[in-house]
């Protein structure tokens, strides 16, 4: 595929496809971007109506005369509509604008858009392709690469889903402009996930240019999406469906997805609960022996520093041990946590629950 002159590639190999991120400013108006993909009657772009009015317009353009037919669909945004009646909002329109199987939808914008388009292009009429466009850091760090789609359930987060890789994955820098400051530090969550379990010298380099990704800085802002990308093809393409390895890139989600279920979806960003169960499970890891002290108060810091919360809501104890049994990891029962056991390393292994309690009462409620 013939990648604009000046965009970074990351490429993706798992069993299923094979497929690029291509990471760049100025992306969504460059033609080279959208070349070789599938080609078909009609191209279905997937958004919201928060993003559509922002960015909407530069996809219609770059994908008009490529696609004979191009319809939007903007969804109600925020992660509460991450559910079914949403999905079925795209249902409804690929069979209302007669969309056939090889119909290409665009996802555009953040993690709950991505998640859900990639839902619904791998169930419509048992798959048809689609790209990812994120427009969020979370989503061009994270959520739009490595083909894990899905729904929230009430009882617990991305429990109905499927894995489909995306066609391509297009990170267009320039979308950042626009995203809300707390967004911008939701998706450093994710940035910052990666050194802990993968790369110690990635920590040390997020450490030092925190500053300058808070401030947009677009050579940091390239930098840090390129390393995790990379980070996440990586470990993707090693483990696709999550048999082991790629439960690392789970770290302080358990902790995670009960801050985000037992307060209801929405109340907390994904990032923000990603950010605390990141210091809950760093915690976890000092206090089980794998890592010294020093560290889970060095990743506390840095989570603080981007602007994220460390303190975990007063849930209670045992409603976080409920909701976390619940999480995709556990087995019969058993919650299993992402623990660091070397900075740069990390491994799946269950708890105590005292142990589990001790940390939340540490890290959860008020000071
Ligand atoms: P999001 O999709 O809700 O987007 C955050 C907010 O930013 C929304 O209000 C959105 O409308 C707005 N927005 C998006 N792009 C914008 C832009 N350029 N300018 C202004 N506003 C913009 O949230 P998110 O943080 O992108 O994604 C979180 C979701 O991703 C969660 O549902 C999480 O479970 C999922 N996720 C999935 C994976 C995966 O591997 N599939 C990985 C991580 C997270
Ligand atoms: N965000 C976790 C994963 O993609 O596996």
């Amino acid at each position: 595929m013939p990648a604009p002159a000046d965009a970074t590639v990351v490429h993706v190999a798992t069993a299923e496809r094979r497929y690029e991120i291509l990471i760049g400013a100025g992306l969504l108006g460059a033609p080279a971007a959208w070349q070789g993909l599938p080609k078909a009657a009609q191209a279905v772009i997937v958004t919201n109506v928060t993003v559509d009015p922002l960015h909407g317009a530069a996809l219609r353009r770059a994908l008009a005369g490529r696609y004979p037919r191009v319809t939007t669909l903007a969804l109600p945004d925020g992660e509460a509509h991450k559910d079914w009646p949403t999905l079925n909002l795209i249902f409804d329109h690929l069979l209302r604008e007669g969309c056939d199987r090889k119909t290409v939808l665009f996802a555009l914008g953040g993690g709950v858009v991505g998640d859900m388009t990639g839902f619904a292009a791998a169930t419509y009429m048992r798959g048809v392709p689609f790209v990812q466009v994120p427009t969020t850091l979370l989503a061009q760090v994270d959520s739009s690469v490595g083909g894990k789609t899905a729904i929230n359930h009430p009882l617990g987060k991305n429990m109905i889903g499927a894995f489909y890789q995306p066609q391509r994955v297009v990170c267009d820098l320039d979308t950042l402009a626009t995203l809300p400051a707390r967004e911008l530090s939701a998706g450093l969550a994710e940035v910052i996930k990666y050194g802990p379990v993968a790369d110690a010298a990635f920590l040390d380099w997020v450490e030092a240019h925190l500053d300058a990704l808070l401030a947009r800085d677009p050579a940091a802002l390239a930098q840090a999406i390129r390393r995790s990308c990379e980070i996440k093809a990586e470990v993707v393409g090693a483990d696709e469906r999550e048999a082991g390895l790629r439960a690392i890139l789970n770290f302080g989600h358990t902790f995670g997805h009960a801050i985000e279920a037992g307060l209801g979806y929405g109340a907390w960003l994904h990032g923000e609960a990603v950010g605390c169960g990141m210091v809950m499970a760093a915690e976890l890891s000092a206090q089980l022996g794998l890592v010294p002290a020093d560290f889970a108060t060095r990743l506390r810091r840095i989570v603080e520093r981007a602007g994220l919360p460390v303190r975990g809501p007063e849930l209670g104890a045992a409603r976080y041990l409920e909701l976390m049994r619940v999480d995709k990891k556990a087995e019969g029962g058993e919650i299993r946590f992402v623990v660091i056991d070397g900075v740069g390393h990390a491994a799946l292994r269950p708890a105590p629950d005292a142990l589990v309690e001790r940390v939340l009462r540490m890290h959860s409620g008020a000071a």
